[in-house]
Parts: C-alpha cells; sequence; structure tokens
C-alpha cells in the first residue's frame, strides 16, 4: 500500500509548505541527505586518486552508486555517465558527435531550452536543424517526425514528457523510426526518469539524459548520460582522469565512463544520488507514477472547473499541469500562491519559450507533483487559485 504520509516524514520541509515545484526540482529525503554527510564527515577522498583508504572508499561509493543508477534505468554502468545535469549531457553529445558539412537533426517545439539551444548553435559546425510542431495538448507525431527525414539526418532529439504540457511522448515508436531510418536518437528524460518506469535496455535509444535532482530525488549538480557507443563521442572536457598515458605529443582517452568524466567529479552529490535511487526503488517506481499521474489528473480536473481559468495539456498527462488565470501574469499567480498559503509552484516560461508560445500564452503557472504530496494539497490549490480567480473574473 502506497502510504504517502510515511513517504512524508522523509522530507521535513513539506511540514513548512506545500511543494508543488517538482518538475524543477524535488526534495531529498533524509536518508540520501544523511548518506552524503557520511561522505564529508567519514570518507572526503578524491576519486580513483589515491591508494589510501579514504580515496578508495570515495572511489567504491561512487562507483556504487553509478552502478545503482545504471541497473534503476537499466543501461550498463560502462554507459552510465554522471554529468553536473541534463543540460550538460545533452551538451556533450550536440559538442562531441561526428558531425559531417551538409548533416541536419531533427528537434520538436516541445523541448526545454537545453535540448534546442546545444543543436541550435551546431549551425557554425555545418550541422541544421528541422523543427516538428506538435499538436494544441503537446503531442508530436511520430508520423511528423518520419515526415521530414531525408538522406542527411544524423539524429532526433525528444523529450520523453514535456515540462509544460506534461504531455507523455511516444518515445517507443519515434525509437522504432530511427531504427528502421538509421539514425541516431537522443531521449530528455528530465520529466520522465524517477516518474515513471524508463527502461533504456528495452527502448534502446542512442542517448539518454536526466537530471539527478528531479525524479531521481538526488542533490541539484547532479545529472546522468547515457551513451550506448561510447567511441562514437569525443568528449566535452579534457583533463585529470580521464586519460591512460600522455606524451608530450599526444594522450590516450580512457574508455567511457572515465573519459567523460575529466575533473574531480561531484562526489558527495553522486553518492548521495545512489542513495535517493535506491529510495525511489524501495518506494516503487511504479507506485510512484500511479500516484503522481492521479493527483495531476485530478488536479487539472478540479483547474478546469473554475471559472476563468485555463488548464493546458492532455487529460492523460503525466505529473506536470500548466494553467492560467484570466487577466493575471503567471508569476502574481505565483506569488499570491506563496504568501497566502504557502503554496510553492512555478510561473513564467520554465525554460520553454518556444512550447509556451505554441499555447499562445506569455507564460504559465505550472503545478508539478512528485511521489510525497497528497490529494488535500490538490484541493488546497484548487480553491485557493478559485479565491484568486474570484478576484478578477
Ligand atoms: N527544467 C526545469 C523546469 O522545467 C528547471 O522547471
Amino acid at each position: 500500500m502506497y502510504d504517502v504520509h510515511t513517504i512524508r516524514e522523509d522530507f521535513p520541509v513539506l511540514k513548512d509548505v506545500t511543494y508543488l515545484d517538482n518538475a524543477a526540482t524535488t526534495q531529498t529525503p533524509v536518508q540520501a541527505v544523511c548518506e552524503m554527510l557520511d561522505y564529508f564527515y567519514k570518507y572526503a577522498g578524491n576519486h580513483g586518486r589515491g591508494a589510501h583508504r579514504i580515496a578508495r572508499e570515495s572511489t567504491d561509493r561512487y562507483e556504487d552508486a553509478r552502478d545503482t543508477v545504471a541497473s534503476f534505468l537499466n543501461m550498463g554502468s560502462d554507459r552510465t555517465i554522471f554529468t553536473k545535469n541534463a543540460t550538460e549531457g545533452i551538451n556533450v553529445v550536440a559538442r562531441g558527435f561526428p558531425w559531417e558539412k551538409g548533416d541536419n537533426l531533427i528537434v520538436t517545439l516541445v523541448e526545454h531550452h537545453s535540448n534546442l539551444l546545444p543543436w541550435m548553435a551546431l549551425k557554425e559546425m555545418g550541422a541544421g536543424i528541422k523543427f516538428v510542431k506538435p499538436d494544441s495538448e503537446g503531442f508530436v507525431d511520430p508520423e511528423d517526425i518520419l515526415s521530414v527525414i531525408d538522406e542527411n539526418t544524423r539524429l532526433i532529439s525528444i523529450n520523453h514528457v514535456s515540462n509544460v504540457f506534461g504531455s507523455i511522448q511516444d518515445v517507443r515508436k519515434v525509437a522504432s523510426i530511427a531504427k528502421q531510418e538509421q539514425i541516431k536518437l537522443m531521449i530528455d528524460g528530465s520529466q520522465s526518469a524517477g516518474n515513471m518506469p524508463v527502461d533504456i535496455g528495452k527502448l534502446d535509444p542512442d542517448f539518454f539524459v536526466c537530471p539527478g535532482h528531479k525524479g531521481l530525488l538526488g542533490p541539484a549538480g547532479t545529472g546522468v548520460l547515457y551513451i550506448k557507443e561510447p567511441e562514437t563521442i569525443y568528449p566535452l572536457s579534457l583533463g585529470g582522469g580521464m586519460v591512460s598515458s600522455v606524451t608530450n605529443e599526444n594522450f590516450k582517452l580512457e574508455l567511457s565512463p572515465a573519459k567523460f568524466e575529466a575533473g574531480t567529479p561531484n562526489i558527495p552529490g553522486v553518492i548521495c544520488l545512489g542513495r535517493a535511487v535506491e529510495y525511489v526503488s524501495e518506494v516503487g517506481v511504479e507506485a510512484i507514477e500511479k500516484h503522481e499521474h492521479s493527483l495531476a489528473r485530478e488536479a487539472a480536473s478540479m483547474l478546469s472547473e473554475i471559472d476563468g481559468v485555463d488548464v493546458y495539456g492532455p487529460k492523460d498527462r503525466a505529473s506536470v499541469v500548466s494553467f492560467n488565470v484570466a487577466g493575471m501574469n503567471s508569476h502574481d499567480v505565483a506569488m499570491i500562491l506563496d504568501q497566502t498559503r504557502s503554496i510553492c509552484v512555478r510561473s513564467g516560461y520554465h525554460c520553454a519559450i518556444p512550447a509556451v508560445e505554441l499555447l499562445g500564452a506569455k507564460g504559465t503557472v505550472r503545478a508539478s507533483f512528485g511521489l510525497y504530496n497528497t490529494e488535500d494539497e490538490v484541493e488546497e490549490l484548487a480553491s485557493t487559485v478559485s479565491e484568486i480567480a474570484s478576484m478578477v473574473y
């Protein structure tokens, strides 16, 4: 049985606020925070750089975290690379991919800026970009992707779940199109990893990214990148810990994942992330999906019954609900929710200006749900929005 009240005890801040900004970042369970404290109190050594016990322990714990994350997402430890966030993962692929002049790639107009800008900036390297528009609920039709593929298309990059609409893309179908057309596929799992089952082994994309600090419940400054064929991507950063030999003429890169983790990594953050992912596994990702999606669908339904409130996105949504109160700026609504009832939501463009503009809006208010939110909180959100709307409508 899913016991949300027991889960809430592991997130002390929830005593003070109604936290509905989980698509931006989630709270981290005390068990994972304690694991990070242990690093500082007991074994704060560097990773892979010493024979002494402290360095060995920190290396072992960091690599244990890699195994935990790799097994949770079913993707193989040697292809599981730690980054500082999902954005960095996408940049690694965009900059390290063996582009040739005249190549093109496909992205959608319902992406976060982190899955747009790194690709747009490739113009200078000779790679063009094709945009595919979603429908009014934020769904991308895989057939629309197929229709813009030509003989120079090398890569498709698409979100799994939109951070604005909450739409869940048919990534399985996109993956089969990519395979059939022999085009590489990148999936941005920023709003899906930890929020719903994600099986990279089964889905079989070429690249996958997700942050550590959203559905995986880890700390900010952690992210995960999967590369199916690491030998095909040149690393973005060069430096310590990622070469096997250096002369004054040349150097030889280590194999993945070391090849992509130049410099001292975020050791305490990754160790904390590993424990957070264990926590997600203990609760059960299927149960989390059911809980979050049910709260989001309930919230969308309650909000859409309020006069003067527009709710965006599909009925069968993931954990995200974007809406607006007619005649009000989204930031003002968010501010009132916080000031009057300590309800924390995000407002504005959500780092996805093209997606929000498709709605004809200058921003939205966005409530996004986590494993620890409750039906009472949904009701509190809806009743407070109703009061706000009644002031202007
Ligand atoms: N990508 C995060 C969001 O959608 C920050 O809020």
